[in-house]
């Protein structure tokens, strides 16, 4: 039945939510009438409404470039959908240093203690180590966990990054989390821009030099594999842990087209779990806990995680992450592939048609991203504007060469081909859309004469690829096995 609230015709029907909260105060005034249910009854009427125009817009008429968000099949979404009560439910305690669970506090763990477990299973042999935890909220909460449990049982307080120009998130600045509120000192790498990646002699050099605690690879400007193993040596000899954030590149390793850290020598992978991972927003981490060194270090990073910084873990996002990795098993090695070679496709055409992407001497891209120069047509702020009117999503970027505190109007723009190629982008349509986005940025059209364009393309895809369309397909495929 219908509230009879949202029955009753309104004086403020036609006002836009901006509107009501400038005018808010005024309107009172003048309708005495207005209570402060009204403002209620109307903010939740624009709020289904702009929740339902975002579904629409982002979904279905944009196509969407940003490196660092994913897109989660039918049958994630459905497996994220059946989780309502699941979604509701505590499940504090410790882990064993398997990743399974050792102790929870709540009761009713009759179904949930399992549901963890398999999930870590999963991912342990999807990951091929022997240690995760999967009870991170975020990327972000990943790092947040492993550079604060790892500052504790080193007592060092010294984190080597890439320099945020250069790559690195914000979480693992001093200006961010590992500074900010962990209070760890970093210093950091050597940046080689020809090579467009950490200079492994000069950082060899700079980690003996000041012995730090963590040594990190990894970030969100990442277009070539990092020199982990050039590095792994000189970190053991100053008793560091070569932490190697994945939050990007997680799919592209999954199906075993990027490097594989844990087997070139880093000591965790820290991650998000949506973004060329496909699925629920959420975190990660992974190691091998093999050797006394590394048990320690995950106790440490497990306390951090449990009780240091979670009571609940978004228990309902955990069975699509399950699902994501049999998706990744089965489909992961296509879809990686079919990324980079989209990025590097998307990288020469640009290029040739006179755009300055980056890394053109190393096939622009061994990542799902590439990094454009777009100074001579504005910088990236005007240019990720001026595509956003057109519908094409992306984001501006620092370049390695840029100055660090001009985040605001950066030389660049980062591109993500994950999203295009779930959707089934091939060579034709990825240079279609490159010529869509050499229309707006060399002001060949207006963005409004694109924007038309852009959405007639994108309504071509209608499936999402390398996944399943449902549940119950996956029960039947998986069925035909077990
Ligand atoms: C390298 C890197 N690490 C961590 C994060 C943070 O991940 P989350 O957004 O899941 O907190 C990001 C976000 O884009 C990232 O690029």
């Amino acid at each position: 039945m219908k509230h009879a609230y949202f029955t009753k015709p309104s004086p403020l029907k036609t006002l836009g939510i901006n509107e009501l909260i400038a005018k808010g105060g005024k309107l009172r005034e003048e309708h005495g009438r207005l209570t402060m249910d009204d403002f209620f009854f109307e903010w939740i009427l624009n709020l289904i409404e702009a929740t339902k125009n975002h579904e629409k817009y982002r979904e279905k008429e944009c196509i969407n470039l940003i490196a660092s968000e994913g897109l989660k099949s039918p049958a994630v979404r459905e497996m994220l959908s059946i989780c309502q009560d699941l979604e509701s439910r505590y499940a504090e305690g410790t882990n064993t240093l398997e990743g399974l669970v050792k102790e929870r506090y709540y009761q009713g763990q009759k179904y949930i203690t399992p549901i963890e477990n398999l999930v870590a299973s999963l991912l342990k042999k999807l990951f091929n180590c022997t240690w995760v935890d999967i009870r991170l909220v975020s990327g972000t909460h990943a790092n947040l966990a492993t550079f604060k449990g790892l500052s504790m049982v080193t007592r060092n307080n010294k984190m080597i990054v890439a320099p945020l120009r250069c790559g690195a998130h914000i979480s693992h600045d001093y200006t961010g989390l590992a500074g900010s509120i962990i209070g760890l000192e970093t210093i950091n790498h050597a940046y080689d821009l020809d090579e467009l990646n950490i200079d492994p002699d000069k950082s060899a050099t700079i980690i003996e030099a000041t012995r730090p605690g963590i040594v990190t690879f990894g970030g969100s400007l990442f277009l070539f594999p990092h020199p982990v193993k050039e590095l792994v040596e000189v970190s053991r000899e100053v008793g560091a842990y070569i932490v190697y954030d994945a939050a990007h590149v997680l799919g592209l390793i999954a199906g075993g087209q990027f490097q594989d850290p844990l087997r070139e020598g880093a000591d965790f992978i820290t991650s998000s779990t949506h973004k060329t991972f496909p699925g629920p927003q959420g975190g990660v981490i992974l190691a091998n806990s093999d050797t006394e060194r590394m048990r320690e270090a995950i106790k440490s990073v497990q306390h951090s995680v449990f009780p240091l910084s979670t009571s609940n873990t978004h228990l309902g996002r955990l069975p699509a992450v399950g699902l994501v990795a049999l998706e990744m098993k089965l489909f992961g090695e296509e879809l990686a592939k079919q990324t980079i070679r989209n990025a590097q496709i998307a990288g020469e055409y640009l290029y040739e048609n006179g755009l300055k992407v980056l890394g053109e001497n190393k096939g622009f891209t061994r990542s799902h991203q590439l990094a454009i120069d777009v100074q001579a047509y504005g910088g990236g702020k005007v240019v990720a504007e001026k595509l956003e009117k057109a519908n094409i999503i992306l984001n501006k970027n620092l370049l390695p060469y840029d100055d660090q505190r001009n985040r605001e109007n950066p030389s660049g723009i980062r591109v993500g081909f994950q999203d295009v190629t779930r959707r089934g982008f091939m060579k034709d349509d990825i240079q279609h859309l490159c010529d869509l986005m050499l229309d707006v940025i060399r002001n060949r059209k207006t963005p409004s004469q694109v924007r038309g364009e852009v959405m007639e393309l994108r309504k071509k895809f209608t499936e999402i690829k390398y996944g399943f369309k449902s549940v119950e397909e996956v029960i039947n495929y998986v069925g035909k096995y077990a």
